[in-house]
């Protein structure tokens, strides 16, 4: 009956595993949490980088080059927000639960931005300020709506 006496043993160990699962689950999503607070930052320095020199076309490279940043950053965005990486999961994010239960919206605005930081990577010296000033307010205001969807405040 050498196998009977194996089912405890079976059990703990199947326990043990669930336990260890739960652990590593939640060690990755703090580890989601980080990584797109650390992304949004970088977003951040970027657009300020850009949006402090929209009046000097001899920085358009620069310009450009942070709009590259962004687009990056903004599609990495849509592999950042698993399930599981919620408040209501335990974390500290100020993601708010609409992302998960609307998610095409987020998705949209995450790919609008990425959109936009790409039209903004091609400007060259020859562009008219203007232009590249209506493009950074256009990103500006993707940013600001989908905090207002999707952050809490
Ligand atoms: C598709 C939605 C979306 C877009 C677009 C977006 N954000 Fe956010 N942003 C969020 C969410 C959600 C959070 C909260 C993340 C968390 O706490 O887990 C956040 C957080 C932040 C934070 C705080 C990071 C921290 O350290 O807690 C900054 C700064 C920020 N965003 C800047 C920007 C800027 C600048 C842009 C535009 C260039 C932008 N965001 C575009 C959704 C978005």
């Amino acid at each position: 009956m050498k196998f009977e006496f194996r089912w405890p043993i079976a059990i703990a160990a199947v326990l043990a595993l669930a336990l260890l699962a739960g652990v590593a689950l939640a060690a990755t999503g703090a580890q989601f949490v980080q990584v797109r607070r650390g992304l949004f930052g970088e977003m951040s320095g970027a657009l300020k980088h850009a949006a402090d020199r929209w009046q000097d076309p001899t920085a358009y490279g620069e310009v450009a080059q942070s709009a590259r940043v962004i687009q990056r950053d903004a599609r990495d965005l849509l592999k950042l927000f698993p399930k599981g990486t919620s408040a209501s999961d335990g974390l500290r994010t100020a993601a708010l639960d609409s992302i998960w239960s609307e998610r095409p919206g987020f998705d949209r605005l995450a790919n609008q931005l990425a959109d936009e930081a790409g039209g903004l990577a091609t400007i060259t010296e020859t562009t008219p300020s203007r232009d590249v000033h209506r493009q950074l307010a256009a990103m500006v205001a993707t940013c600001k709506a989908c905090h207002r969807d999707y952050r809490a405040q």
